[in-house]
């Protein structure tokens, strides 16, 4: 049955501050913001649990949201996800999500390709969209979707999860304030390993068309994400890639072999706009390594080094410290464990845990939603990693540097 669409979340439609303004209700209880969480997968499973645990790390959302319902494919497993994650709503097709007026934001946890038409049906309906990375498959499609998300009223945000970790949250802050001064260059990885096994069968992550690519857009859109957020716009990219295993089994135990269409490894160099000059590596190949992201920066100044399996502490090289005595030149440890202002769940020195990264992710998107404020980051970020990821198959194609379209250039 077709129902009215939702619109009361739209910003164009609505005054949003009254939905949360006690005046404007006159005492009636409050409407939180209705979440459902597309895909209950893997990610699905740690979006869930991030919501979940929100309301003991900030007391104030929980009257915010409310973890509305699971959608995925099959009704029974629908239901049980539901269940499982304790929510009232489960859906076995996505127009069901879209025509239920308790739903003011899609949480989008799909498959790659499934990602511009589930954001253009939530946005059709004037429901806000938190989406995983990568935006899309393609540039094409990213900038399909900023056109349509900036002619909207509605906001979208993107999980780029390890921009919400302390330690780098910490180095934004001293890049911006001029601790490093110029950055010269940098190196980012992203390392995973247990692609080695031919038994590893296929996956919607192994087909172009579904994925878009392999470990770059898997694991290096992190890093390129991250680059971009810390030292600025890219300018153009050098790109190597390789697939060490071509064929795998269809489906798991299948003697059926089917095509690899995406790459285990690739090597990116790098132009920034800034002057900053680096390179990108990840690999699926990485022998002996278990969830390896690192990133170093060399500046001016001084230097910064962050490891993800170390993500207590982010690690400052500060020339202007130690100039007088080279003798006492060294690395400061600096202790960011999980210090998020306003946590009250657990203190800041206690180390931290994966998943948090994501709970900080979705809480400040609900907060921004709630408050009617921007957000980042948003899809015009998403469309920017996009961009690059297509400038470095381009350029792993030709052999040659490929410029990236970035959005300020299509707009001039
Ligand atoms: N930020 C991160 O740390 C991170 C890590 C891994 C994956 N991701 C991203 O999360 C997304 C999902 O990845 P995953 O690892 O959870 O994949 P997955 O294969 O484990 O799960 C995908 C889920 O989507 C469901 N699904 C497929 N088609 C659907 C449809 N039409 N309607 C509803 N549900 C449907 C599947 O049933 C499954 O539950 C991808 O975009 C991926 O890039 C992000």
């Amino acid at each position: 049955m077709d129902r009215v669409p939702v619109d009361y979340m739209r910003r164009d439609a609505v005054d949003c501050d009254k939905l949360f303004d006690d005046s404007a209700t006159k005492g009636a209880e409050m409407k939180k913001i209705g979440i459902v969480i597309v895909g209950y997968g893997y990610i699905g499973k740690i979006h869930t649990l991030a919501l979940r645990q929100l309301p003991m790390i900030y007391p104030d959302s929980a009257s915010d949201f409310e973890l509305v319902g699971i959608c995925m494919r099959s009704e029974e497993k629908a239901k049980r996800a539901a269940a499982e994650a304790g929510c009232r709503s489960w859906y076995s097709d996505f127009e069901n999500v879209l025509q239920d007026d308790d739903v003011n934001v899609v949480d989008l946890v799909t498959p790659n390709h499934l990602h511009l038409s589930m954001i253009e049906g939530a946005i059709g309906k004037g429901k806000h969209v938190i989406c995983e990375k990568p935006l899309s498959v393609t540039r094409s499609e990213a900038r399909e979707i900023v056109t349509t998300v900036q002619h909207s009223g509605v906001s979208l945000g993107m999980i780029f999860n390890y921009r919400f970790i302390p330690a780098l949250m910490k180095a934004k802050e001293m890049i911006d304030k001029g601790l490093l001064g110029q950055i010269y260059n940098f190196r980012g990885e992203y390392y995973h390993t247990g692609y080695q096994n031919p038994e590893r069968p296929l996956t919607w992550r192994m087909d172009i068309d579904k994925s878009g690519g392999g470990a770059l857009v898997d694991m290096g859109v992190h890093v390129i994400d991250l680059v971009r957020h810390l030292l600025g716009d890219y300018e153009s990219v050098q790109a190597m890639t390789e697939t060490y295993i071509s064929k795998r089994p269809v489906e798991k135990g299948s003697k059926e072999m089917g095509d690899v269409s995406v790459e285990d490894a690739a090597w990116l160099n790098v132009r920034l706009k800034s002057g900053a000059r680096g390179s990108i590596e990840v690999s699926r190949f990485a022998t002996g390594t278990l969830d390896d992201l690192n990133l170093i920066l060399y500046g001016e100044k001084g230097a910064l080094r962050f490891s993800l399996m170390d993500a207590n502490f982010l690690y400052w090289f500060d020339s202007a410290v130690h100039q007088p005595d080279p003798g006492l030149a060294g690395w400061q440890r600096l202790e960011t464990g999980q210090a998020y202002p306003g946590a009250k769940l657990p203190t800041s020195r206690s180390i931290i845990g994966w998943t948090r990264f994501h709970t900080e992710n979705l809480y400040r998107f609900i907060r921004s939603v709630k408050d009617n404020t921007a957000f980042l980051p948003n899809e015009l970020d998403g469309y920017e990693a996009q961009a690059v990821l297509e400038a470095a198959y381009e350029s792993s194609a030709s052999g040659s540097w490929s410029k990236v379209k970035t959005w300020t250039e299509l707009e001039s």
